[in-house]
């Protein structure tokens, strides 16, 4: 920060951290939402319950809202991030951002981050796809990458793992109509959000998802391929789920992982980098490992890599079970 003075340091800090409160506390008052449409200050004091002048400065001043001519309303970008077409929910990043900031107040208080189950589900949200026709169109740019992946599972069996509230699975589910899946989340409460969304979408007859620890899954038939969400599998996990992913795979069938986060090049990315590292390797999470390494950590379980690739939404790796398995 060369001679920048510890006031202007802390101003700095003080700035983001307030702007977030503001920001999180409006999504959790249900302003974002009412904002959507344009207002005036009477109709938003009649919802909020109060004379919100002070806050709707607030928002104008931080660049959540604008005013134009006397009514309030969502910034354009932000309206469009929060608007039901759009293809995550970006509603659930902004309370995942305000809870890791939470968290690392957590692990410099204790050494620890525990995550309750309503937490899971906002960070499971926070990075599923919602599946609508924009999500549609991210797993269309997906499989158009890996035709091996769109091969084997249009009209075939696919292991999700990792659910999550479904992200993946039930916006493949609605795009190939021939798919059949078996999603297995951990955390009841998560499944449970995946499951009233696969309703909505009426695939709960193709997408079976199951409230259970993945390493206790024995497949009844093999699949053909599987969806590891890698990056949220803790260390001391990792290599029980590889070896259920293996066995329950057809020998040729195909592993997807995706890396989701890399250290950054830049100064000032990697210090901003150290916080949810912090959060993550407390939590027993491998953060930002390499796609290099990734790979030696799947081979090592018995897999041979098809390739690896770079998309628009990062950095994918295809391996297969082989062909000749010697055991199970
Ligand atoms: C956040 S989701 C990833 C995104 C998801 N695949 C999608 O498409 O939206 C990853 C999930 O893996 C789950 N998980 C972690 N360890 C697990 C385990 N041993 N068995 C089953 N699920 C697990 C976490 O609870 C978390 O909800």
């Amino acid at each position: 920060m060369g001679s920048t003075s510890v006031t202007e340091m802390l101003g700095g800090w003080e700035r983001g951290a307030r702007a977030l409160a503001l920001l999180d506390a409006a999504r959790e008052r249900g302003y974002l939402t009412f904002l959507s449409e344009p207002r005036t200050a009477e109709e938003v004091a009649e919802f909020a319950g109060y004379s919100a002048g002070e806050v709707l400065d607030a928002l104008v001043a931080q660049g959540i809202a604008v005013r134009v001519d006397g009514k309030y309303q969502l910034e354009g970008q932000l309206a469009g991030a929060l608007s039901a077409g759009a293809p995550v929910d970006f509603a659930a990043q902004i309370e995942r951002a305000a809870l890791l900031a939470r968290q690392v107040g957590d692990v410099v208080r204790t050494g620890a981050s525990a995550v309750t189950a309503g937490e899971s589900v906002v960070i499971a949200r926070s990075v599923a796809l919602t599946p609508n026709d924009a999500a549609r169109g991210v797993v269309t740019q997906i499989l158009d990458a890996v035709p091996e992946m769109r091969d084997a599972i249009t009209d075939g069996h696919l292991l999700d793992v990792g659910s999550g509230v479904g992200g993946f699975v039930l916006t493949t589910a609605s795009l190939l109509p021939g798919l059949r899946a078996t999603s297995l989340e951990l955390v009841p409460e998560v499944a449970a959000v995946a499951v009233e969304r696969a309703k909505a979408l009426g695939v709960t007859d193709r997408v079976d998802i199951r409230a259970m620890d993945a390493r206790d899954f024995e497949a009844l038939t093999p699949y053909d391929a599987v969806f590891w969400a890698q990056p949220f599998f803790p260390e001391q996990t990792r290599a029980a789920t590889l070896a259920m992913i293996r066995r329950s795979l057809r020998p040729g069938g195909i592993l997807l992982i995706q890396q989701l986060d890399a250290e950054p090049t830049d100064d000032d990315a990697r210090a901003a980098f150290t916080l949810p590292r912090l959060v993550a390797r407390a939590q027993g999470l491998p953060f930002a490992r390499t796609l290099d390494e990734l790979v030696a950590e799947i081979e090592a379980a018995g897999f041979a890599l098809v390739r690896t690739l770079d998309i628009d939404l990062g950095r994918i790796a295809l391996l297969r079970r082989p062909e000749e398995s010697r055991e199970g």
